[in-house]
């Protein structure tokens, strides 16, 4: 979806003199912080690098488009610290120092450090501590129990309090947990995911129509769900709430990045059940996302947990389809309900089946929802706009 940007293009337009900057990430997977970060890294081409964790597709992206990446591999226990604590967070702390110091090293010749995950942050706020430039955290989730454990809460606010010179947050309900966790309110700026519209606005009917046939889905409702498959995403919510629609198609369309295998399964046998048969389309992960949802009828989030931004809103709106999405954190700053898109209340798989219905019998609306959502991306979320934001947080 970001293979019309340009690369290095600061560079190449002369703009007044960017920051040398060294991006951080612990993973390689392409999830959404990872393709936001693409997005900003292919804007400063070489005059940046890109220093990961762990290898992956996000390496492969990045060295196809000239973009230096290198990799200080950490092992799984490390980059699988997230919601467990106490003993494990300390015998990680050897290797959290060797990754500072790897950083360090890096970052001799740059401006700045930009952390795209907590983890990067940790060890990034550690090795300032050896002498590397200052660092700014990208901030990309609410920080609450159900996603880390108290320790790494306490660990990653105090460190931003102390070594951050900014963290930049995707959304006000990020900011928000953040501060409440105890960050300083000074730190935050509001940075929003910025979209280039042009892939949604080119994909064509014609490519849409040819995915509907390849599936063999023809004249019925086409629901879409664009996410990885993990238990907080909910795809079982859909699961559940077509069940009672009969003429329903959906697809599914994304992978367990994070190792969920369990859920998958758990997926797959509701999908099985007599009342689904035939009706769920599995997709995997793909990379043409906007004839996909041109494809649909209907795009559906069905976050379970507050969802920090919420990417595949913002695309949906700009594919011009309805979009039904989970009310809580992020998304209720992306949709004005029953103007650029219609709420449910997260988990409730039963209200989630009453919009559905709401739009298949009420096409007139869905494709109000539609025109006015796709303004609302366009005016709100557009890449020039947020790549001003994010330049004035880092300056
Ligand atoms: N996505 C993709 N291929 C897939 C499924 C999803 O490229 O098969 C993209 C999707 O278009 C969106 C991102 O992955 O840009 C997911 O970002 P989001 O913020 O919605 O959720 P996250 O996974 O970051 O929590
Ligand atoms: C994280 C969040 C997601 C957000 C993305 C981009 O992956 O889970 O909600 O859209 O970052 O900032």
């Amino acid at each position: 979806m970001t293979q019309n940007i340009k690369i290095g293009s600061l560079q190449k337009q002369g703009a007044k003199k960017q920051p040398k900057i060294l991006f951080v990430d612990h993973t390689a997977v392409l999830g959404g912080a990872e393709l936001s970060l693409l997005d900003l890294v292919t804007v400063y081409g070489n005059q940046s690098e890109v220093l990961l964790f762990s290898d992956g597709a996000l390496k492969k992206t990045l060295a196809s488009r000239g973009i230096p990446v290198a990799i200080a591999k950490a092992s799984s226990e490390t980059l699988n610290l997230r919601s467990s604590g106490g003993i494990k967070a300390i015998k990680s702390l050897p290797e959290l120092w060797w990754l500072a110091g790897q950083i360090r090293q890096k970052a001799q010749n740059f401006d700045l450090i930009h952390a795209n995950s907590q983890k990067a942050f940790v060890t990034a706020a550690l090795a300032t501590l050896r002498g590397s430039p200052p660092v700014v955290w990208h901030l990309r989730d609410i920080l609450t129990a159900r996603h880390f454990s108290r320790l790494n809460r306490s660990i990653a606010i105090f460190l931003a309090n102390q070594f951050a010179t900014r963290v930049i947050v995707n959304s006000q309900a990020t900011g928000k947990a953040f501060v409440a966790a105890g960050g300083k309110p000074e730190l935050v700026r509001v940075v929003y995911n910025g979209f280039h519209s042009e892939p949604f606005e080119t994909a064509s009917l014609e490519q849409a129509q040819k995915i509907r046939t390849q599936l063999n889905i023809h004249d019925v409702p086409l629901v879409g769900l664009f996410s990885r498959l993990s238990p907080w995403k909910g795809q079982h919510i859909l699961l559940s709430a077509i069940k009672q629609l009969p003429q329903v198609h959906i697809i599914l369309v994304g992978d367990a990045l994070f190792g969920e295998q369990e859920y998958v399964s758990y997926l797959k046998t509701l999908a099985d059940e007599p009342e689904l048969q035939g009706r769920v389309h599995w997709l995997g992960f793909r990379n043409d996302i906007p004839p996909l949802m041109k494809a649909c009828d209907i795009i559906v989030h069905t976050s379970t947990e507050p969802e920090p931004f919420g990417r595949v809103i913002v695309e949906g709106q700009l594919a011009q389809r309805p979009v039904i999405a989970a009310a809580a954190g992020g998304a209720l700053e992306l949709i004005e309900p029953e103007k650029t898109g219609l709420l449910f209340p997260p988990g409730d798989y039963n209200a989630l089946k009453i919009q559905i219905e709401k739009l298949i019998s009420d096409r007139a609306l869905g494709s109000f929802l539609a025109q006015q959502g796709y303004i609302s991306a366009k005016t709100n979320f557009s890449w020039g706009t947020i790549l001003d934001s994010f330049q004035k947080a880092i300056s």
